[in-house]
């Protein structure tokens, strides 16, 4: 522990061997440290597990219909956070947010449809489009200073005739944006131009980093765009409890909602007393475990750029740091860094190859660890001739 900081909670390394756990196995029996999926190597909140403790005094966990309290919990949630008051008959609730925005594009989908995706992107975005029978049209974010934006002439360079939804990451999983209001002023300008419905995850929504930078729903803005858009949250990312999935989609137009429902039946299955328990649990919560978990990502995010400068953006929200690696010559960089002991997201999973998304939400301890490893091996790598001329 450096003399400089006051010892913290989420310095705490936590032993996930024997859990099942699919960022640790991932690579079991491997020297290689996960920094890849999207969970915390960080203990859910105190509050979060009496909670679910709470429930489980009760012997029968049978099927549930969503407590009255998960509901009140999570309209104010919306309401206290960003001053949107929504009736609860907008609500839908839904296991997971990828479930969300897969059902979203079923709801909307016609033949001969198309999904417009800006790219790189949180990447069951981009299998969305076909298993809901419809075109992808993926384009390219583009960089603008140190912040990737959404490129409104390619955007609408690319939208055709049967052009029905655009999917939205925001805060942006994986280049770590928050987009700013005008940014999303525009883009709902954009939607109603071309008469697209909107999807829009917005699971990292509370993990804000810059202090100038803050999380506006998209549907908020305005009631034209609310009409045709589908929003998705989940406090499951911001109170690391993604293994009790539990989602909700807020759909203002009835027409919409009942063809959103209606994809739901016979294949999603309702969501367990457990995860509503730590979901109401988290939707209520008035401490400062948030601001605190903040801290300390911001502590992180810093580390992260003392080491990887340049190479990456600014980390806005989220707790993930996009990577730029082109220059190093792989198309699958991910790959190569295994082989030091650091396990990536490749960036080509997300559309951007050459990239790696790097997953900071751990003790400083074990990202330091990961880092050194990685400056290792980007040393390494950088003074090996291109892959072309490497022989065999
Ligand atoms: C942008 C984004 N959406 C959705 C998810 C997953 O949501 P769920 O587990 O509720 O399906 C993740 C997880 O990493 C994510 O980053």
């Amino acid at each position: 522990m450096p003399a400089d900081r006051e010892p913290s909670e989420f310095d705490v390394e936590i032993d996930r061997t024997n859990t099942s756990s699919s960022k640790w196995d991932k690579y079991r029996g491997r020297d290689v440290l996960p920094f890849w999926v999207a969970d915390m190597d960080f203990a859910m909140p105190a509050f979060i597990r009496t909670a679910i403790a709470e429930r489980l005094e009760h012997p029968v966990l049978g099927y549930t219909r969503t407590p009255e309290d998960m509901v009140e919990a999570f309209l104010s949630w919306l309401k206290r956070e960003y001053g949107w008051e929504v009736p609860e008959e907008w609500l839908v609730w839904i296991p997971g947010v990828v479930t969300g925005f897969n059902l979203a594009a079923r709801a909307v989908a016609q033949p001969g449809g198309s999904v417009l995706i800006p790219t790189p992107v949180y990447y069951p975005f981009l299998s969305t489009p076909r298993h809901a029978g419809q075109e992808s049209i993926e384009v390219p974010l583009v960089k603008d200073d140190d912040r990737w934006v959404m490129d409104f002439d390619a955007m609408a360079a690319a939208c055709r005739a049967g052009t029905r939804l655009f999917m939205l990451s925001n805060p942006q999983n994986p280049t770590g944006r928050a987009y700013a209001e005008e940014e999303l002023r525009q883009l709902a300008a954009f939607c109603l131009r071309h008469d697209l419905y909107l999807c829009s995850d917005e699971i990292h929504a509370s993990i804000i980093l810059a202090p100038d930078a803050g999380h506006v729903p998209v549907a908020a803005i305005a009631p034209e765009i609310a009409e045709r858009t589908i929003s998705l949250y989940a406090a499951t990312k911001t109170y690391n409890i993604p293994g009790l999935g539990c989602a909700v989609a807020v759909i203002a137009d009835a027409r919409l909602r009942r063809d959103f429902r209606r994809a739901m039946v016979g294949l999603v299955p309702g969501i367990g007393p457990l995860a509503y328990a730590a979901s109401t649990a988290a939707f209520a919560d008035a401490s400062d475990w948030t601001q605190r978990l903040i801290g300390y990502l911001r502590g992180n995010h810093q580390r992260v750029r003392e080491v990887v400068g340049a190479r990456m953006t600014p980390v806005e929200a989220t707790y993930l740091a996009w990577i730029d690696l082109t220059d190093l010559g792989f198309p699958d960089p991910a790959a190569r860094l295994e082989a030091f002991g650091i396990g990536l997201s490749e960036g080509g999973d997300f559309g951007g190859p050459g990239f790696v998304r790097l997953n900071f939400a751990c003790p400083r301890s074990l990202l330091d660890r990961g880092l050194a490893r990685f400056e290792d091996a980007l040393a390494r790598l950088s003074s090996r001739p291109a892959p072309e001329t490497v022989s065999d």
